[in-house]
């Protein structure tokens, strides 16, 4: 296997209430290489997003470390770990939270605020995305003007616009028709064969195993062996 760029020890993550506590990510130790990809399966409820936002450093694991890049994110300070998210870490989330009160265009544009505005640029590049997912037209409007396909689309656009090294994408295909799917999915190969991105792919099932390079089964917040 090629280099790791992420490696998960012994992560466990809990969530604790006045009720009861749930071991959402219990134990999981995995290393992802640099320019793998990797789908992370499992019925609702498994813990898929839950070892996303881990793997990410959006969420600080009860138990365990994740390492990317040799940092350990798990650790980090708030502001170096903004820092690596607005670089190289590019998040699809499951729900697309777009701004409500900024256009399509602009809040793609938000995305590349940390890296700064080179303008002539990062237009031509937002226009070029949003033309290759059909959305070219609907630059202007307001995300509640969008079906859930296109927001979701718009929220994809988002993240490749940082072109991160590593995606994570939490069921990137969860609103969108078959076709849509396919291109969506067509276009996260291609990274990871042109640009050698590191993808870690969450899905219900409706992702085909043939587009990983490994497939991970998760069950009750376990790896499957
Ligand atoms: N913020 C939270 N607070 C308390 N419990 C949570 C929280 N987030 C998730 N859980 C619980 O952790 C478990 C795993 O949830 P998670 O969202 O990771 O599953 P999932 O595999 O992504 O499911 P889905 O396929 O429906 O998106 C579930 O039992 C869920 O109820
Ligand atoms: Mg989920």
């Amino acid at each position: 296997m090629a280099q790791n760029h992420i490696e998960c020890i012994s992560l466990t993550m809990q969530y604790f209430s006045k009720k009861n506590t749930v071991t959402a990510v219990d134990n999981i130790s995995m290393n992802i290489g640099r320019n793998e990809l990797v789908l992370l399966k499992g019925r609702s409820g498994a813990g898929k997003s839950t070892l996303l936002s881990l793997m990410c450093g959006l969420i600080k694991p009860t138990q365990g470390k994740v390492i990317i890049d040799n940092e350990c994110i798990s650790e980090m300070s708030d502001n170096s770990l903004s820092s690596l998210l607005s670089d190289k870490i590019g998040i699809i989330f499951q729900s697309f939270n777009l701004l409500p009160t900024y256009t399509v265009f602009e809040n793609i544009e938000i995305a590349m605020v940390p890296k700064g505005l080179h303008s002539g640029h990062v237009r031509d590049n937002i226009f070029s995305l949003l033309e290759h997912f059909n959305l070219k037209d609907k630059a202007e409007l307001m995300p509640s003007e969008l079906s859930a396909g296109q927001q979701q689309k718009v929220a994809i656009i988002r993240t490749l616009i940082k072109q991160p090294s590593v995606i994570f994408a939490d069921e990137p295909t969860g609103s969108v028709d078959d076709e849509t799917a396919k291109e969506i999915l067509e276009h996260l190969i291609h990274l990871k064969n042109d640009k050698e991105v590191t993808l870690v792919i969450a899905t219900h099932g409706n992702i085909p195993e043939k587009f990983a390079d490994r497939l991970f089964i998760i069950e009750n917040g376990r790896l499957k062996k």
